[in-house]
């Protein structure tokens, strides 16, 4: 039938993704303007105008729009029938300091497109469908990766989410943005104020494996676990010049230790182990720094395998404040002064496991699309970042669809998917939408 044809408009998808990355800087290394790089943080005023642009572009698609005290926005066009809750497409506007402008965003616009696509071919589903940009998905400013949509799903208390102060330079909380630029809505951010039938999310790869392996479509299976802590190292400040090793708590060089060591003990466990926020005072040139705090972040597809690494690192982290010297971590054995430590535990994401029934409808979706060659073109796999949908997937019934991106690189402003790929991306979904709203 007609719905089986439907067909997604490339150059009005770019252009309207191009279009509202005007809010924020995204010009970088002699990179053409309309082609990469993105510097759009969460709830600053770039962020707003492009919320603004999302509120008034899906109202005027005949969408009612609601937004939660999260700032979540969510716009809904009506069904034939309304009395099960909306099929939602979701992803995120806000982007990392130096991201690129498809990370959450081709995900958001591949929705608008959805809804373009409908209008413009007068088609009715059988109940709503929704499109939904998820408040601070980044967690680059507001330390907290999925916040918003962690707490819509009951696994984040409003009040932590609320107060969670930003990253640089540290003054603002997200309560205090949110009002700031008028987004503090006043409907619940709650999965019972905002029910959801299912979740789509387009995204890009964000890795190599479908660019690499020549596929189109990544059918994506689940999410893997991690863990986000952050550790505070003190020692004593003195003077470089006149201060001798024996008399010196350097919490610089314990904190390198620290993140040397976590490196190997994630790289013997299959696992992953990232520091990407370090902070020392006093930072003077002539002082050994006496208080450094840095961020760790642990991935890896089993939830037991981020439990050992947390394990060995709350094990040895503390051993090597004292001083000890760990295998492979000899500094030629100068006796310091002990160091204190804290190991603060931010955030767990366990691994995600994502509902039949939706990836079902984005295999059988991508078939459509790809054609007769679809089963060479498209492959399942686990995503390595996190998503909005691990929360909405405790909810209610979730997938995603992946696109390849250049040189699987992503959160830097290089990152690029090509019109082809975004297009295909968002066809797939279109029709993920569709099928599942026939289920
Ligand atoms: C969230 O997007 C993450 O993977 O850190
Ligand atoms: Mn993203
Ligand atoms: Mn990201
Ligand atoms: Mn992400």
């Amino acid at each position: 039938d007609a719905l089986k044809s439907l067909k997604v408009n490339k150059q009005r998808l770019m252009e309207d993704l191009h279009h509202t990355c005007q809010w924020g800087i995204g010009k970088r290394w002699g990179q053409a303007e309309t082609e990469t790089g993105m510097t759009r943080l969460a709830l600053s005023d770039t962020d707003k105008q492009a919320r603004d642009w999302f509120v008034k572009t899906t109202g005027d698609l005949g969408c009612k729009v609601t937004v939660d005290e999260m700032g979540n926005i969510f716009a809904v066009r009506p069904g034939l029938k309304n009395d099960k809750p909306p099929t939602f497409v979701g992803s995120h506007l806000d982007t990392q300091p130096t991201g690129g402008r498809y990370d959450g965003i081709l995900g958001v616009h591949a929705g608008i497109e959805m809804l373009k696509v409908l209008n413009e071919n007068w088609i009715e589903t059988e109940y709503p469908v929704g499109v939904v940009n998820w408040t601070n998905e980044e967690g680059a400013r507001f330390p907290l990766s999925m916040a918003s949509s962690g707490v819509w799903a009951g696994s984040i208390p409003l009040s932590t989410a609320h107060n969670l102060r930003e990253v640089h330079p540290g003054t603002a909380t997200m309560a205090e943005e949110l009002s700031r630029i008028g987004y503090l809505g006043s409907v619940p951010a709650s999965h019972e104020a905002m029910p959801m039938a299912a979740h789509f999310e387009l995204h890009i790869e964000q890795g190599p494996l479908l660019e690499i392996t020549n596929k189109k479509v990544g059918i994506v299976t689940g999410v893997q676990a991690y863990k986000w802590l952050t550790i505070n190292v003190k020692g004593r400040d003195t003077h470089t010049g006149t201060t001798d090793l024996v008399g010196r708590a350097d919490a610089l060089l314990a904190a390198s230790k620290m993140i040397l060591h976590s490196h190997r003990l994630a790289t013997a466990n299959s696992a992953l182990s990232s520091t990407g926020i370090l902070n020392l005072k006093p930072g003077s040139t002539n002082t050994v720094p006496g208080d450094v705090s840095f961020s760790l972040d642990i991935r890896a597809p089993a939830d037991e395998t981020v439990a050992r690494v947390l394990a060995l690192v709350k094990e040895d982290f503390p051993k090597i404040a004292a001083g000890e010297n760990l295998g492979g971590l000899n500094d030629g054995g100068t006796p310091s002064l002990p160091c204190s430590i804290d190991i603060k535990e931010d955030f767990d994401s366990p691994a995600t496991t994502f509902h039949p029934s939706c990836i079902d409808a984005v295999a059988r979706a991508a078939h459509r699309v790809l054609g007769p060659d679809s089963r060479s073109l498209m492959m399942e796999m686990t995503s390595g970042a996190g998503h909005d949908s691990v929360y909405t997937s405790k909810r209610c019934p979730t997938s995603m669809i992946f696109v390849p991106c250049r040189e699987g690189v992503s959160h830097n402003p290089e990152e690029f998917c090509n019109e082809e790929d975004c297009a295909t991306g968002a066809e797939v979904l279109l029709h993920s939408v569709l099928r599942y709203d026939r289920m």
